[in-house]
């Protein structure tokens, strides 16, 4: 086995990195059956979250330097994860955790949650690993439905922002490798977009047929989700969740336009938007996109989100709200 992070053996690895971080030595494990095959397919694998090359990579990560901008909808995912029920802290495996943009959202928006939740970053994309590492971030390169950690050392698990991304087949796995490493008493929380939430028309419509990478991946859908951890043998309740993006400027115009330009580089869509002829023109896509009334109304119960983008006033600045609805399943490991 040549590299397991881009510029890292496995055995470099295992010697510096995992002995450097308390969370990683008391919970990486390489040794459990099939880690061999995993780990040959993981470090044969390419995704679009590695560079512009590749697909996104590096204009994403530009977006997560705010990592304000999800932090409403991150901070409930984690109240989700590691309730604050016990002052104890919580080590939370976030498993599509990209560069690290949760575990840094932590450190830089919620003083009172540094000391209780500890944040693991797991990715399957060598770049976003080491770029993680590379932040002084605790970190592992691992698919989702493969871990390379041992039963029961997380408080939780959280399987969000790119849900989507894990291929259908591999979905049962990816909750069932979550609850083998929750202890007894711990969460999984899985988030993503439902299928017919003005989010996935927006892949579908913008995000697919403009990007090199395209994005040709199935979201969820309530029933399925609930079946999902049925099927895993923990069943989970499903929650609407608000998760808008929300971007801030000393004018409107500011605020939208910075807005735009997060969208862009988060999706990958800067091109396309370039091609509209200005702010004005995002914006409007944005407000095509992200209406939310229709979508509201069909949902099982009565939720209080905000219906479509809008700009306002708040402590001196301009704050530009995108909203989005996403769907989440909790569900809690029987406690042995
Ligand atoms: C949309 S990004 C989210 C990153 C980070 N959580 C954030 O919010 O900024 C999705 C991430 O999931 C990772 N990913 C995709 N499929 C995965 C899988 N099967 N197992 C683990 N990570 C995966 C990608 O490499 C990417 O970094």
């Amino acid at each position: 086995m040549d590299t397991y992070l881009p510029s890292m053996t496995l055995e470099t690895y295992l010697c510096d990195t995992v002995q450097a971080h308390p969370v990683l030595k008391a919970s990486v494990d390489f040794g459990r059956p099939g880690a061999d095959k995993a780990l040959r397919a993981l470090v044969a694998t390419t995704t679009e979250f590695d560079s512009d090359d590749t697909g996104r990579g590096d204009s994403y990560r530009r977006a997560q330097r705010n990592s304000s901008v999800r932090w409403r909808g991150m901070r409930q995912l984690l109240e989700l994860a590691a309730p604050s029920d016990t002052a104890a802290p919580r080590t939370v495996l976030d498993v599509l955790g990209g560069d690290g943009t949760i575990a840094r959202a932590v450190h830089e928006n919620a003083p009172d949650l540094r000391n209780r939740v500890h944040i693991l970053t797991g990715d399957l994309s060598g770049d976003m690993v080491e770029r993680a590492l590379a932040q002084g971030l605790a970190a592992v390169r691992q698919a989702a439905d493969h871990l390379f950690l041992a039963d029961g050392t997380m408080d939780a698990a959280l399987l969000a922002y790119g849900t989507h991304h894990i291929a259908p087949q591999d979905r049962l796995n990816a909750v069932t490798e979550g609850l083998r490493v929750v202890r007894g008493g711990g969460r999984v929380v899985l988030h993503d977009f439902d299928d017919t939430s003005p989010m996935a028309h927006f892949f579908t419509d913008i995000v697919h047929p403009h990007t090199t990478a395209g994005h040709d991946y199935r979201h969820f859908s309530r029933g399925p989700l609930a079946e999902l951890f049925e099927e895993a043998g923990t069943p989970a309740r499903v929650i609407d969740l608000y998760d808008p993006l929300v971007v801030r400027g000393d004018t409107e115009e500011e605020a939208r336009r910075r807005m735009c330009a997060y969208v862009a580089d988060m999706y990958g869509v800067g091109g396309f938007f370039a091609t509209l002829g200005g702010t004005d023109a995002c914006w409007q896509v944005l407000e095509q996109y992200f209406q939310h009334e229709k979508y509201l109304a069909g949902l099982p119960a009565k939720v209080d989100f905000t219906p479509a983008p809008v700009v306002y006033r708040s402590d001196g600045v301009f704050v530009a709200e995108v909203p989005r609805a996403a769907i989440v399943a909790v569900a809690r490991k029987a406690a042995r």
